[in-house]
């Protein structure tokens, strides 16, 4: 638990690169790491641009996967997982960019292409650390509530609360929202050698609760997390008010 939003993004960027700098000297394989959007990651992904921009870490041997990526929603649109990775993150650190990998929600196939992901996380020797957030509901990714707790990358219909949550990126309307989206499974997500969870603010203390002290359900799926033997969440102290 941190003080606040600060410190909760500046441990989680200290901790991705502290990770990243003790993989490197001792492996030719690159680092595998996977990463979210949204407002959570924000502030860890300003805090690794400076820690790169000083030199503290570098990301050139690090292979990165995206959770999620909303389907139909054009590359270039500005609230597409895509542009939000570069626009937030990726312009602005030394990662090659055919390290990076992020689900196509245009594809023609867009089961080939969830298979496909899979196949190349698995070409790599799995994911190292798996960085992710929470929805208010308890989805992690695009799993929502009722997903499989075993589920891999596929198709996922969003539901009500998502696609309302989500609406303050696309000017409030609701009718403005991709209705579905391509997603890593909890499976995927439970099956990386580690997972670090980012979750701030009142609105996800319900979540949190569910998270850490309820029982593990497919209805708040980041319960799964309580079975996974490296798995940590970095909350603020106002996330805690349900604990
Ligand atoms: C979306 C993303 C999730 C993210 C969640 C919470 O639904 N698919 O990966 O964790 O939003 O977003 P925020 O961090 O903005 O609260």
């Amino acid at each position: 638990i941190e003080r606040d939003y600060q410190s909760l993004s500046e441990w989680a960027a200290n901790y991705v690169a502290q990770r990243i700098n003790q993989f490197q000297p001792s492996s030719e394989r690159p680092f595998v790491l996977g990463l979210p959007t949204g407002s959570s990651p924000l502030g860890m992904y300003k805090a690794l641009i400076e820690l790169n921009r000083e030199g503290k870490v570098s990301f050139r041997n690090v292979v990165t996967f995206n959770m999620d990526e909303y389907v139909g929603l054009p590359e270039s649109h500005p609230e597409s997982y895509h542009s939000f990775m570069f626009n937030n993150f990726f312009n602005h650190i030394d990662i090659p960019k055919e390290n990076i990998h992020i689900l196509n929600g245009n594809a023609s196939d867009l089961e080939a292409e969830c298979g496909n992901y899979e196949k190349q996380i698995a070409s790599y020797g799995g994911i190292d650390l798996f960085v992710g957030g929470i929805g208010p509901d308890g989805h992690i990714a695009f799993n929502e509530p009722g997903s499989s707790l075993t589920s891999r990358t596929r198709v996922k219909t969003l539901t009500t609360d998502t696609i309302v949550a989500n609406s303050r990126f696309f000017d409030n309307d609701v009718d403005k929202v991709p209705k579905t989206a391509l997603t890593v499974g909890v499976g995927t997500v439970m099956d990386a050698k580690e997972v670090l969870i980012l979750c701030n603010g009142h609105n996800k203390a319900r979540a949190l609760h569910h998270a850490v002290e309820g029982s593990v359900t497919q209805m708040w799926t980041i319960s799964a997390l309580q079975m996974h033997r490296h798995g940590i969440i970095v909350c603020d102290e106002a996330a805690t008010d349900e604990l």
